[in-house]
């Protein structure tokens, strides 16, 4: 296991629209429970939501909108030009709705995470609540994982499982599995933070040890 550090872990958060996981890591930290120091918030997106939870916390909080660039890669690159402006040692995708360049996710990678709405790998992509409610599935949830260059690929750190109710909408269900977003990301960022969670040889290890393909699991469908 890594040597506990003294100083708090230098981030920078990437986001796209309301930042309600940003604001979780924001109080987490302002709580004294995670070790962190959000450096920066970046939006691809401009005016939305997140930008001001940042600001409101005073944190430098910057648009990059990818609407000027030419193509996918010149934003990747510009992108990780801002970041490691700020050194970060950790990056945190919180929301970012964009498709990454192989190019920007090998340049983090392992000191990258993402959260994704569903229980990887069913439902990569688009839409999942509304794909979880389609097929009957009687389960549903979110992971946080760590980003390669496959597209919501990389190895699961932690997923939270809540049941799919017969009464489900696509709003009910989401603010079900968005709950407890706000439980895990936290987590799974301060098990990085102390240097317990890290990824080793393409898996998720925590405390030395390789977690299973889900990741560490939380049940919220225990009866
Ligand atoms: C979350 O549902 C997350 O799982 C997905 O994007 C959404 C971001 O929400 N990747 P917020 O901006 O953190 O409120």
């Amino acid at each position: 296991m890594a040597a506990t550090r003294s100083t708090p872990l230098p981030v920078v958060v990437l986001i796209s629209g309301s930042g309600s996981n940003l604001q979780a890591l924001i109080d987490g930290q302002q709580q004294g429970q995670l070790p962190i120091d959000i450096r920066a918030v970046i939006s691809n997106r401009p005016n939305v939501l997140g930008l001001e939870r940042a600001e409101k916390a005073g944190i430098p909080a910057l648009t990059l909108d990818h609407t000027v660039y030419a193509d996918r890669d010149a934003f990747d690159l510009a992108l990780m030009d801002k970041i490691d402006a700020y050194s970060p040692e950790l990056v945190v995708l919180a929301g970012f709705m964009r498709i990454l360049t192989p190019t920007f996710a090998n340049h983090y990678l392992g000191r990258m995470l993402n959260i994704h709405p569903s229980l990887l790998p069913k439902y990569q992509g688009l839409h999942t609540h509304r794909r979880a409610i389609e097929a009957g599935d009687e389960y549903h949830g979110v992971t946080v994982h760590f980003v390669t260059a496959e597209l919501d690929g990389g190895p699961a750190a932690i997923q939270a499982r809540v049941p799919v109710l017969a009464t489900d909408t696509e709003a009910s269900l989401a603010k079900r599995v968005q709950q407890q977003e706000h439980v895990i990301y936290p987590m799974a960022v301060a098990w990085f933070a102390t240097g317990r969670l890290l990824m080793q040889d393409g898996k998720s290890m925590l405390d030395g040890v390789p977690l299973p393909a889900s990741g560490h699991l939380i049940d919220t469908c225990d009866h």
